[in-house]
């Protein structure tokens, strides 16, 4: 029987959490910056070039799909400039490699596990049945291999894949197991978008270093999940502390992915400029709207078109965080290097409401709903994160939604944290905030939603057909609900549910 909660917590005090955080330091840190783990070591910003994740190669391919082999192992990254941090990643690298794919096409990859810890991948916004869903308890022991299959049959749209293992996901995925999922379609082809060399996606994180430059974590997974959660005091762009970014002087198509374990942002660039959004995590929106600034929170997805076409040569803006201060409020710097003709445009419709539709996401009313489930975010007296007033456990399931029936999920929050909650499997529409209409910027198809302290967050959705995937197992039809603020997710924010047949 796998350990529960309290014996998990137990185990990390008895080993001095060796087992499961090898790499952390001694000491208890504050879970704020410029807490008692001490401040990182200071380096000079902006002297590294943001990298661009490259597409991993198949190992083969036929007409309709493509098949990868990842595998999961230590590996060093230059993070800070100048210093080799051991991290681990798909395929030893930080991020890991880049998943780039078409809607319909079939991708299968086998996954092996080189770590000393059990893993999971979850492919984050991914239409797959539960067996390829990397679900928190399917896990993959050190030394195993597990194959999953995704038949992408949803819209274009940026995902991700992280790791996924109950209770350990936080310090698994911060070690660096996270990386990209991209599919393309033939509707984002044919619009007029930035393409190829700048459409560029790009991963937010936070870390904290030891002086030897080795990751800090937290020692006792308990202090991690105090209040926000874990952050670090260094920003990092896909791997990088502080890059800098060389562009031409026209549009940009950014992918942001929030791939930190605690963090928000808010997006907004240094002069102030205003920027386009045009995508959520469901894909495109019906129309592009206009910000100067965009809040993302843990595993949220903002794809904007900047430009860059009024700039001169030579100079620079920066992409701040507009949420921190001191090291944390600036994440990266374009620095405007030549003049380009630019092709590209931001047109006025993106995918038009009779387009929006997929398997993830069918269009439906609160009036079709046949039932309204409330779900409380809170925390229990020994400072464990709550649903309902319930811990994670695998052996129950807290929901039983019909395939292809409307309903209204409501979140609420008595407390004063925040909890991105994130739904495995679909899309949702928000419906309201507080009783007023959602912000401007959450109005799109959505798998992940911040929920403030003291809010009441309701949204609806509509049950897709799970996709049977090659080899149903115990897992096909349960996937998880949970916070996806990573340290409350571990302790123990989480349940499941599973789609039944209508
Ligand atoms: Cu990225 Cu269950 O989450
Ligand atoms: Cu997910
Ligand atoms: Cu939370």
């Amino acid at each position: 029987m796998a350990p529960n909660r309290r014996d998990f917590l137990k185990l990390g005090a008895l080993t001095g959490a060796s087992l499961f955080f090898p790499f952390a330091h001694a000491a208890l840190a504050s879970h704020r910056d410029g807490g008692s783990g001490g401040a990182s070591p200071a380096f000079t910003p902006y002297t590294r070039q943001l990298p661009i994740p490259q597409r991993k190669v198949p190992l083969s391919s036929t007409a309709t799909g493509d098949v990868y082999a990842i595998t999961m192992k230590p590996g060093l990254a230059e993070i800070l400039p100048g210093v080799q941090t051991p991290i681990w990643g798909y395929d030893g690298m930080y991020p890991g490699p880049l998943l780039r794919t078409r809607s319909q096409r079939q991708v299968v990859v086998h996954q092996t596990n080189h770590l000393e810890v059990p893993t999971s991948i979850h492919t984050h916004g991914g239409y797959v049945d539960g067996d390829s869903d990397g679900h928190p308890s399917d896990m993959i022991a050190p030394g195993a291999t597990k194959t999953y299959t995704f038949g992408n049959d949803q819209n274009a749209r940026t995902q991700w894949y992280h790791d996924h293992a109950e209770h350990i996901t936080a310090p698994s995925a911060y070690r660096g197991l996270s990386a990209f999922y991209i599919i393309d379609d033939a509707f984002d082809d044919a619009l007029p978008l930035p393409k190829g060399n700048y459409d560029v996606p790009i991963m937010l994180q936070d870390r904290r270093f030891n002086a030897d430059g080795t990751l800090y974590y937290p020692s006792d997974p308990a202090v991690a999940a105090t209040d926000e959660g874990f952050e670090g005091d260094v920003l990092v762009a896909n791997g990088k502390a502080q890059p800098f970014a060389p562009v031409a002087a026209r549009r940009y198509r950014f992918r942001f992915l929030n791939g930190s374990n605690a963090r928000p942002y808010l997006l907004r660039l240094s002069n102030g400029q205003p920027f386009q959004l045009i995508a959520s995590e469901g894909g495109l929106l019906e129309a592009p709207i206009t910000l100067t600034e965009l809040p993302i929170w843990p595993a949220e997805r903002y794809e904007v078109v900047i430009d860059f076409g009024a700039l001169a040569i030579g100079t620079s803006v920066f992409l701040d965080n507009g949420f921190g201060s001191d090291s944390v409020s600036r994440i990266l710097r374009f620095d405007v290097e030549r003049a380009e003709n630019d092709p590209s445009s931001v047109p006025a419709v993106l995918r038009p409401a009779a387009d929006q539709a997929d398997a993830t996401h069918m269009a439906t009313t609160e009036e079709a709903a046949v039932t309204t489930r409330t779900w409380e975010f809170g925390k229990s007296w020994d400072g464990l994160y709550t649903i309902n007033d319930k811990i994670y456990d695998e052996n129950r399931i807290d929901a039983f939604p019909r395939e292809g029936t409307t309903e209204v999920w409501e979140f609420d929050n008595g407390f004063g944290w925040s909890h991105p909650v994130h739904l495995h499997l679909l899309n949702f529409k928000i419906l309201d905030r507080d009783g007023r209409a959602p912000k401007v910027h959450e109005r799109g198809w959505k798998e992940t939603v911040h929920l403030g302290p003291g809010e009441k967050v309701r949204v609806l959705m509509k049950w897709p057909k799970v996709p049977v995937g090659p080899t149903p197992g115990e897992f096909l039809t349960r996937y998880a609900f949970h916070c996806h603020n990573l340290e409350h997710e571990d302790h123990d924010m989480m349940t499941q549910f599973r789609v039944d047949a209508p």
